[in-house]
């Protein structure tokens, strides 16, 4: 039997890897192991518990307010040892966080081929995600199976010379993880009656605007931006917002300083992918700098204001359900007021569609695996 050892560690690696373990786990051919290097703590235990994901190795090297180098350095030392200890077949890794590139470095120095699901996603800027898009072009570089999820991204990979053998259209994972969490909550009336309940604080005649953000671009001027968009936002319109904030303490510091106590913004704990799920499909706009829900949203028809000024997720912007407006606070208010007000426009922007992935990612990525690994 092959040893495939999947290695992740914050929230949206283990959201978009829980479909591929799935998978895998069916496989009579493979063995299986999952390491979790626990860079992100409660937000990664949230998915774990959700799809029923023990891990065989938990480096438990979450620190608060970690640094990239002192994460980095962990993470490649605690790696490094599992891979030693495990001796795999292939190194399973997802994305850009810093788990992917130590993970996919740890590899490398153990000359062990690597899997990189969700490869060739570029903005073209290393400045943008930062430190996303360093960590994913070394993971390239590490990569022998590269699954790309959009033509788009297998045509970046073509065009830093990578061989085209190597590389595997698949779609995103998240549309696996999203189709099946949707169909869940569909079949399940008490989840959706327990959600409802506890949701109940919000106001069905008002409109919902969901907020998620994070990205460490946007920490300082940009937090504060957004902050102040968000209250000019519920100052002008008759709409609530709802936000799960992030817990990283440069982002929960300026968020709870300038939006708690607002009697029609709710800041909330991070969610579990079910409920998170429950409000995407209730709310009515979606605002968020985070590059799953800019995946999720379409698929679901929901409009997106994206808060960054690249992505590397262009399909969605090129469909038009997705907009780019930044950290400034003018675009974000203008962009939404316009949404508000325009329901030629907002019916446009809330067509969905799945730029991103048919549900059967997964699937693709264990073929590959059984026949060529
Ligand atoms: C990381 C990834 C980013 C990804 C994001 C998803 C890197 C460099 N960044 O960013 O690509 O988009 O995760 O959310 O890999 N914290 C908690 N509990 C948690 C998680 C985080 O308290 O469950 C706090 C801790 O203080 C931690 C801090 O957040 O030190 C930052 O976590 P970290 O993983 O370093 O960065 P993120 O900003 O979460
Ligand atoms: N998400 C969640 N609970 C929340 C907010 C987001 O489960 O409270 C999910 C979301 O649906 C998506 C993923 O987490 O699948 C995105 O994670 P995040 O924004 O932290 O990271 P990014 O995608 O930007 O790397």
């Amino acid at each position: 039997m092959k040893k495939v050892i999947a290695i992740f560690g914050t929230r949206p690696e283990a959201i978009k890897m829980a479909p591929v373990i799935a998978e895998l786990r069916k496989s009579a051919d493979l063995d299986l192991r999952v390491c979790v290097t626990a860079q992100h703590r409660g937000m990664l235990d949230q998915v774990l518990s959700l799809f029923d994901i023990t891990p065989d190795h938990d480096l438990d090297l979450m620190q608060p307010n970690q640094s990239l180098d002192s994460l980095t350095a962990r993470l490649l030392v605690g790696v490094g040892q599992v891979l030693d200890r495990e001796k795999p077949d292939l190194v399973l890794v997802h994305g850009d966080t810093s788990t992917t590139l130590s993970s996919s470095l740890a590899a490398f120095y153990r000359k062990l081929p690597v899997g990189h699901v969700e490869a060739g996603l570029r903005s073209g800027s290393l400045l943008a995600p930062w430190p996303e898009e360093m960590n994913r072009r070394i993971a390239t570089l590490a990569t022998r199976f590269h699954f790309a999820p959009t033509e788009r991204s297998r045509q970046n990979l073509l065009a830093e010379a990578v061989e085209e053998s190597q590389i595997y259209l698949t779609g995103n994972t998240v549309i696996d993880a999203l189709i099946e969490t949707v169909a869940r909550l569909k079949r399940s009336p008490d989840i959706r009656a327990e959600f409802e309940r506890r949701f109940g604080f919000l106001d069905s005649n008002l409109p919902l605007i969901l907020v998620t953000g994070h990205r460490r671009e946007n920490f300082g001027a940009g937090f504060e931006n957004i902050c102040r968009a968000l209250v000019d936002i519920v100052t002008d319109n008759e709409v609530q917002i709802v936000y799960p904030v992030h817990p990283n303490p440069n982002v929960l510091a300026p968020v709870e300083r300038l939006l708690g106590g607002h009697p029609r913004i709710h800041l909330i704990d991070p969610l579990d992918y079910a409920p998170f799920v429950f409000l995407m499909e209730r709310s009515h706009i979606i605002i968020t700098d985070s590059g799953g829900v800019q995946e999720e949203a379409p698929s679901l028809g929901k409009p997106v204001l994206v808060m960054r000024d690249t992505t590397e997720r262009p399909e969605a912007v090129d469909a038009g359900t997705v907009i780019l407006v930044g950290a400034s606070r003018e675009r974000i208010v203008s962009e939404t007021s316009r949404l508000l007000g325009d329901s030629a426009h907002y019916a446009r922007m809330a067509q969905a569609m799945n730029p991103y992935g048919d549900g059967k990612a997964a699937k693709r990525i264990r073929a590959v695996i059984e026949e060529r690994a």
